[in-house]
């Protein structure tokens, strides 16, 4: 079955990873419809990625013109019935798998396009759940990009048991050839192929400083210097949210019921201090109101 190039693109939450995800479609020439439940939140949502198309202005990355037609292309809506004529749309909200299986039997029941691509960019959730969930399982897919989205080349793909080869193929060329993106595809398994690596890693490292085995610092300073890796583990617990990474951690443990994925009880501790990392303003580090770490 044919089906046409995609060029009209909806994003549903503009938190961090649906601002991210609605950017980069804007600078790739795609109109984006992004869903928030408020005007504050959209507001919120549409500062964020001015801020993120002035930095690409800044670092020569886009030209100012580049930048202004990427803002024209973004519109804002708070009902998910504008969706119906969306080609792709990309779900980027709190990882609850409750939150997303509703979003997705509405949506399946708005978006018109028998090829349409119903994507969820969650960390974690298995996306038969959010499958099952609609009527068209064949149209759902994962589509997990990551965290800074303008700057990580990266999207793995997730095609459930049911997801249809048409819907495949065309997230997959929508990624690449109009992204611009690498891909790469996973099993659908709680984590798929980044987060059941990273998540281990990162609970590890939290154990570390909960038993007093090093300082936040020190751990952070190995692995950068001894792996060079971009940031250290707490430093990326606090990119990415605490939240966020204990929401992970409980989907993974409910997959597989390994120790390792088990969420340490500092990290329940801080999420439940609401000290939940850098979108927060403090998390292992405290960070000023431009994002950089201001106390170590
Ligand atoms: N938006 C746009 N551009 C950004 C950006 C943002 N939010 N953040 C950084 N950049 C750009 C900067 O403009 C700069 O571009 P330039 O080199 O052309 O000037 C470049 O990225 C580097 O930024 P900085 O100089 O400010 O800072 P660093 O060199 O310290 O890099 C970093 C910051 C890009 C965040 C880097 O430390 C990094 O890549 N860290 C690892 C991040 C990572 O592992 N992310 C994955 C998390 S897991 C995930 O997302 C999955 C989820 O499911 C949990």
């Amino acid at each position: 079955m044919t089906s046409e190039k995609i060029q009209r693109v909806g994003v549903i939450g503009a938190g961090i990873m649906g601002a991210g995800i609605a950017e980069v479609c804007a600078r790739a020439h795609v109109d984006v419809l992004v869903f928030e439940q408020t005007r504050e939140l959209a507001a919120a949502g549409r500062s964020r990625i001015l801020r993120s198309l002035d930095r690409g202005v800044s670092s020569g990355k886009i030209t100012e013109r580049e930048r202004e037609q990427a803002a024209w292309r973004l519109r804002f809506t708070s009902d998910l019935g504008d969706f119906a004529d969306r080609q792709l749309v990309v779900e980027a909200v709190v990882e609850d798998e409750k939150v997303k299986s509703e979003i997705f039997t509405e949506l399946d029941s708005v978006v018109t396009d028998p090829n349409a691509v119903l994507a969820s960019n969650t960390s974690s959730i298995p996306i038969m759940k959010l499958g099952i969930a609609t009527k068209s399982p064949e149209r759902v897919i994962g589509m997990h990009f990551f965290n800074p989205v303008p700057v990580l080349p990266l999207v793995e793909l997730v095609t459930t048991l049911k997801t249809s080869s048409t819907v495949s193929q065309r997230a997959e060329a929508f990624a690449s050839d109009v992204l611009g993106k690498q891909v790469v595809r996973s099993a659908d398994r709680s984590g798929f192929v980044v987060n059941a690596l990273l998540v281990p890693y990162l609970l590890s490292a939290i154990r570390m400083v909960e038993s007093g085995f090093a300082t936040k610092e020190d751990i952070d300073k190995a692995t950068v210097l001894g792996l060079a890796h971009p940031m250290g583990p707490l430093a990326l617990t606090d990119l990415v949210g605490l939240d966020t990474v204990k929401s992970i951690a409980d989907s993974m443990y409910e997959e597989f019921k390994e120790p390792l994925y088990s969420a340490p009880p500092l990290l329940l501790r801080m999420v439940e201090a609401g000290l939940v990392g850098k979108k927060a303003g403090a998390g292992f580090y405290e960070y000023a109101e431009n994002g950089r770490a201001s106390k170590k």
